[in-house]
């Protein structure tokens, strides 16, 4: 089966395939907002029409507690390897909505870039997977591998109700290898391959004083301030070296290789250029490492949001009887997140003061991953970049999570290759989130080929 033909095809419909992508961002699938609901429902609804639309077959919407799962498949064989594509295609909520230049979901192309919530994360990376294999489709019929796609909505809230589907399901998703874009590329121009993710332990710490707020005067001095006691308990979490302080936390910290640490060195990363782009005064991590062996092989913990009291203009003395805070940890090999949680929760309840009482939430939680590159399917993958791109790829780790990729390894028993099309300062997650539309083209160009690519792997 000729391949040119078939990356042909992909580069004369760029126009019609963009246009579908900009349909696919407009609907807002906000996973974590009760009041998209419908919208996450239209958007399974919009998936499950394209893959009908494609060729695949046994389509389902399947729905779960909360939001549905999307799948379908192409079997041709069982010589064939089976792949099994997953992405997401829920996206994070997006106030502050005046940040935003365009608005979130309109999905707007200015420079090169297309623009909106779930560009980048994970809608373009989703979408350039489906267009490779329409390519492949329209040209000749088939691929050269069986694929089997499943797109959940959950996996910006924790991947909740994807992990007893998996378990239940595990003839269905059957496969001999996972596929999942949804990470970065090191840098414009170097396609990587991601063998290394964080895991991550979420909690919501509720501080409860007095039954109603009081004057500051007629009680301040008397009462505990439920907020300056979540003050008190927030800054016993790390010490001002940025070491977290919660006994057994560092135990089951894998140490960085040596060999790792001179492949890192050898990547196109700056740390200064990294600090510009930010615009951070300064960089803040643990002085031993440098900063990407800080984001992927490190631990962190992070106050994602505070709040409680009075906010408003103008001034108010009182003491408020609430207090509230977000609080994410970032875990790597070997932690585990329910030990973890432990640990933070029995060194909370310890520090708290006991004037005042405290409800310790754990609001969801991921394994790390870390995958075997010498698997055969890591050197197609590495070709199929290459060919793709024009540039030898690189073997990177990243910072961020995916709840569900060590579980699904575990449970399928199988490895997952990331290859993720994302760029640095493409604003996932923040205001003005963009998906570069070179890398969405040479994705799909590269998805095109890696089928390829995987079809001559012995698995
Ligand atoms: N696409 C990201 C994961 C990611 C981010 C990988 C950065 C590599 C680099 C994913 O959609 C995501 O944002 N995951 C969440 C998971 C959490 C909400 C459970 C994350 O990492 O915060
Ligand atoms: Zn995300």
């Amino acid at each position: 089966m000729k391949i040119s033909s078939v990356i042909d095809f992909s580069r004369n419909n760029q126009d019609l395939f963009l246009s579908q992508l900009k349909d696919f961002i407009k609907i807002p699938s906000i996973s974590s907002s009760p009041n998209n609901n419908q919208d996450v429902q239209n958007c399974a609804k919009f998936l499950y029409n394209d893959l009908i639309n494609i060729g695949f077959t046994n389509v389902e919407i399947i729905e779960t507690k909360k939001h549905p799962i999307v799948y379908g498949e192409l079997f041709y064989s069982k010589r064939l390897p089976t792949i099994l594509i997953y992405g997401h295609y829920d996206v994070q909520p997006v106030n502050p909505l005046k940040l935003w230049t365009s608005p979130p979901f309109e999905a707007t192309i200015r420079d090169g870039r297309l623009y909106g919530r779930g560009t980048v994360d994970d809608k373009g990376q989703v979408h350039l997977h489906l267009k490779a294999i329409e390519s492949w489709l329209k040209v000749h019929k088939k691929l050269p591998v069986n694929i089997k796609f499943i797109i959940e909505g959950e996996e910006e809230i924790g991947s909740e109700n994807l992990e007893p589907f998996i378990k239940e399901n595990k003839n269905k998703l059957d496969s001999d290898l996972i596929i999942i874009s949804d990470t970065s590329m090191i840098k414009k121009g170097f396609p990587s391959i991601t063998y290394g993710l964080r895991g991550i332990s979420y909690f919501q710490l509720d501080v409860k004083g007095t039954s109603q707020d009081l004057h500051s005067g007629m009680y301040g001095g008397a009462v505990k301030n439920p907020i300056n006691a979540l003050v008190e308990i927030l800054s016993k979490l790390r010490n001002s070296n940025g070491k977290i302080l919660i006994p057994s936390f560092y135990d089951k910290v894998r140490k960085i290789l040596p060999s790792e640490r001179k492949s890192f060195s050898e990547l196109p990363f700056d740390e200064v250029e990294f600090q510009k782009n930010i615009q951070a005064p300064k960089l803040f991590n643990e002085k031993e490492y440098s900063i990407l062996e800080s984001l992927w092989c490190r631990p962190s913990l992070d106050i994602n949001g505070i709040w409680g009291g009075f906010t408003e203009e103008g001034s108010k003395t009182v003491i408020p009887s609430e207090a509230h805070a977000k609080v994410s940890l970032r875990l790597v090999p070997d932690q585990k997140p329910n030990e973890i949680e432990t640990l933070f929760e029995n060194y909370i309840k310890k520090i708290s003061p006991n004037e005042i009482n405290i409800h310790i939430e754990r609001m969801h939680g991921g394994n790390p991953f870390i995958s075997d590159i010498t698997h055969p399917a890591f050197k197609a993958a590495s070709l199929a970049l290459e060919k793709g791109f024009g540039k030898k790829a690189v073997f990177i780790r990243e910072g961020g999570s995916i709840p569900i990729v060590n579980n699904m390894c575990d449970v399928l028993n199988v490895n997952c290759l990331l290859i993720g099309f994302g760029l640095p300062g493409e604003n996932a997650h923040a205001p003005d989130e963009w998906l570069d539309l070179d890398n969405y083209r040479l994705g799909i160009e590269s998805a095109i080929h890696l089928y390829k690519g995987l079809s001559e792997v012995k698995f």
